[in-house]
């Protein structure tokens, strides 16, 4: 099998327009070796059928120390949910999700609603805007703060930590801001968690601090870093389905048409939106425990497995014309939230921010229309998971 370099998937080509790579390859195969800088060997699944397998395979961890090549804790906040495998993701997990369940999501539907008519009534009478800097990248980041119950005053530095927390390390300087947010992030939860104890709120911090199962409960190294997780997991993605499924409809005329006659679709668009060009376009990965095989491609223990979700999403073995975006597709069985124990936590609360979101700015802008042409965006390169625009222009009326 022939290995492709890593490099294929960091330039500006690839960026722009990842689902023809992504069909390419395809053809040619489910799996494939890639080789990353300093030679570090791993491969990536580009179809649907194997890449949902692997999302659940108990044979594929999460745990990066099961890697010749771990991520040091200092990368990241430090173990959470998504750097666990069974049991102890097992327990975590539903700790976590005894506190953040969708009940608790659906409660914030008309603070969604608020957040998002204010932001859209600071656009009115506007002719041009960016997109992305006006609406899809606050309303998220407010919308957590407001489900963690951290008060209007802080959220300028939840942005600030968010931002830092994430970082690419590439310097001194950049671990240096890394460090000091996690710090800034701890001593500023430590405050939070003694106020919520001595009075509990109907937030989800307060329901953190209570849950229990038997004599279980969260240590504050999970809460911190759950708290950290929930903020970073759940904003720039959410940003990127606003951004990436307005601009998905604003270049499919018939589709978006269609949407606004006919607005019950709203839901169902939504997910065609997560398919078609997801904000996890990007590999999510998984390291394999023992020899195993993928397609009959064989996978030696300690590798890196990348699962494509924007491959998957595009494989027209799982989706009839998958290249076409259809806001009334039947049976839509993407992987944009993941599949199996890591299935994300705040699908039900992202799916909302969405509906709310791309509904109202419909109704509300009915002229809306990109202001450049698409070949001139810049896809942000955020890492290697979150595919997103850096702006999005749009003509308001
Ligand atoms: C996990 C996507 C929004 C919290 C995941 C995974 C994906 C994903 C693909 C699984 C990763 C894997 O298997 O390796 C998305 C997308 C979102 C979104 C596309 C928006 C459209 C959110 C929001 C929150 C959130 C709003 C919370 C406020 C989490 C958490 C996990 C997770 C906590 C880890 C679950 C676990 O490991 O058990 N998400 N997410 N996500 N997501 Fe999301």
């Amino acid at each position: 099998m022939a290995v492709l370099s890593a490099e294929m998937f960091f330039g500006r080509a690839f960026n722009q327009d990842p689902y023809e790579v992504y069909a390419d390859l395809r053809e040619q195969g489910p799996v494939h070796a890639i080789e990353f800088p300093a030679g570090v060997q791993a491969f990536l699944v580009v179809d649907h059928e194997h890449g949902r397998a692997a999302l659940s395979d108990p044979r594929l961890a999460k745990d990066t120390r099961h890697s010749g090549t771990p991520v040091r804790a200092e990368e990241f906040f430090g173990e959470t949910l998504l750097g666990l495998d069974a049991p102890d993701h097992t327990r975590l997990r539903g700790l976590v999700a005894k506190a953040f369940t969708p009940r608790r999501a659906e409660a914030l539907r008309p603070r969604v609603q608020e957040i998002t008519d204010g932001l859209l009534d600071a656009l009115a009478g506007r002719d041009e805007a960016d997109l992305i800097d006006a609406f899809a990248f606050p309303l998220p980041i407010i919308v957590i703060c407001e489900l963690l119950g951290v008060s209007a005053d802080d959220q300028a530095d939840f942005r600030h930590w968010t931002a830092d927390l994430t970082v690419p390390v590439v310097s001194r300087e950049t671990a240096e801001r890394r460090r000091a947010a996690a710090i800034a992030f701890n001593d500023y939860l430590l405050g939070v968690f003694a106020e919520r104890r001595a009075a509990p709120g109907d937030d989800l911090i307060s329901a953190l601090l209570a849950v229990r199962d038997g004599d279980a409960r969260l240590s504050h190294g999970e809460l911190l870093n759950t708290i950290a997780l929930l903020l970073i997991a759940g904003h720039e993605t959410t940003v990127n389905l606003i951004g990436n499924g307005v601009l998905a409809l604003l270049s499919s005329p018939g589709q978006l048409k269609l949407l606004k006659e006919r607005p019950e679709l709203l839901p169902g668009a939504i997910e065609e939106l997560l398919r078609y060009d997801g904000p996890v376009e990007r590999a999510t990965q998984r390291i394999a425990l023992a020899d195993v095989e993928i397609a009959g491609v064989p996978i030696p223990k300690g590798s890196w497995v990348h699962v494509s979700i924007g491959a998957a999403g595009r494989d027209p073995g799982a989706f009839d014309e998958p290249d076409s975006l259809d806001v009334a597709r039947a049976d839509n069985r993407h992987v944009a939230f993941g599949h199996g124990p890591h299935y994300c936590l705040g699908a039900p609360l992202a799916r909302l921010e969405g509906q709310v979101a791309i509904g109202t700015l419909l109704a509300r802008f009915p002229e809306l229309a990109l202001a450049v042409d698409p070949a001139e965006l810049d896809w942000k390169r955020s890492g290697s998971i979150v595919r997103g625009l850096s702006s999005l222009p749009v003509r308001l009326r």
